[in-house]
């Protein structure tokens, strides 16, 4: 391929979403004609839930295809504060409706960072937080973390890692590889600590709505200086639809709204209305059965993984994945997966795309696939490493 002669600086700096990459390639297989258990998905296997489907072509049929405001439907602003139920009063003035939480991330680094400020997140973790830091030429200060303390920052690190120019913190609670939570005491303390020195916290919430044992009060609970983020995507099943929402300190409001306006215009329209009907109390049975299955399929994937012979030190709480050791097969995850996609007809992602921190040494195993895909693609993993040459 030819290099444009024209090109930002910042471009090649950019790394691929590996993940993405797999899944191309899997798909190409699957062309071919090679039956493939996916296993790399970062994505609900279920369609949106009825509800939010008909809601979206009574919006289309309607002829709700104009912009919105640029903050999104003030029902939906005011449903997405309601949704903290309990846990939290938000007012709807510190709601914006953004197109993912990936656009939410944007516009908190855009109101956040000046270009060589710092913003602090734990490796591994999700990599398009990293990349989109580094869009806005902000410095990435990552933090190794480890089994020891769930894979998570506590403020001991956050301490001990702090530098001059550290301006961000950014957390997600449960995390994307590992599934692991933040206890809300360390949180609070985090949090306290950011804000004396005159930084902010960051909390990803997106997989707040997968978590499988216990109830964990969100962020929003622990103080009004916290941005939160939160999705439509993966509890909600709403991926492809591209709407989430941040939760702001007030006095952020303008600023973000009017980087909104310029960066996006607003949400799409028809996810807007569809998502109202996400929140909407008729949707939720459908949700929990959703999340009663998620669950089921970990109770499943947790022991068939470590009777494969991966290692798994911390158990996930939520989301959908389980990252897992997987030394007992060689020092090099990206060849392991690698072997196992094209020689066993299973995708899985190498550790390498969440970091750098002992990333050769973990694979991510996501369950967003049924129970019978899950069995299929444990057996063909086995077979294939109990007898490869
Ligand atoms: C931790 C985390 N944050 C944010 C996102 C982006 O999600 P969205 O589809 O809402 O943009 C993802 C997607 O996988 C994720 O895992």
């Amino acid at each position: 391929m030819t290099r444009p002669s024209v090109r930002s600086d910042r471009a090649p700096r950019i790394e691929p979403f590996r993940v993405m990459q797999i899944l191309q390639r899997a798909r190409q297989l699957q062309a071919q004609g090679k039956d493939i258990v996916h296993m790399e998905n970062g994505e609900p296997d279920f369609p949106s839930p009825p509800g939010v489907i008909a809601a979206g072509r009574t919006a289309l049929d309607a002829g709700h295809t104009h912009y919105t405001a640029a903050n999104g439907l003030p029902e939906l602003r005011a449903a997405s504060a309601s949704s903290y139920g309990d846990d939290a009063v938000v007012d709807a003035s510190r709601i914006l409706v953004s197109p993912g939480a990936s656009g939410a991330l944007q516009l908190v680094m855009a109101v956040l960072l000046n270009a060589g400020d710092g913003i602090m997140m734990a490796d591994p973790g999700y990599p398009c937080n990293r990349h989109i830091a580094s869009l806005f030429n902000a410095d990435i200060q990552l933090v190794p973390v480890d089994e020891t303390t769930g894979y998570q920052l506590t403020r001991e690190h956050v301490e001990a890692h702090w530098q001059a120019n550290t301006r961000a913190v950014l957390v997600a609670s449960p995390s994307n590889p590992t599934g692991t939570l933040i206890d809300p005491a360390e949180l609070a303390d985090i949090n306290e600590f950011v804000v004396s020195r005159d930084a902010r916290l960051i909390v990803d919430e997106i997989y707040h709505g997968l978590i499988y044992d216990e109830d964990v009060p969100s962020a929003a609970a622990i103080s009004e200086d916290i941005f939160i983020i939160n999705s439509f995507s993966k509890y909600y099943g709403m991926t492809g639809w591209r709407i989430g929402w941040l939760v702001m300190p007030v006095e952020y409001a303008e600023a973000v709204s009017r980087l909104a306006q310029n960066m996006f215009l607003a949400a799409p329209t028809l996810s807007q209305h569809a998502a109202l009907a996400a929140l909407d109390e008729a949707t939720e049975p459908e949700l929990l059965r959703r999340k009663d299955i998620f669950r089921k399929r970990r109770g499943y994937l947790l022991p068939a993984l470590e009777d494969a012979g991966f290692i798994v030190r911390t158990r996930p709480s939520g989301a959908f994945y389980i990252y897992a050791d997987c030394t007992a097969y060689g020092q090099d995850s990206d060849a392991l997966c690698e072997q196992l996609l094209e020689q066993a007809g299973v995708a899985v992602t190498p550790g390498s795309d969440f970091g750098h921190h002992d990333s050769s040494r973990y694979v991510r195993f996501s369950y967003a696939n049924t129970l019978d895909k899950l069995e299929q693609g444990v057996r063909r993993m086995k077979n294939y490493l109990e007898n490869r040459s």
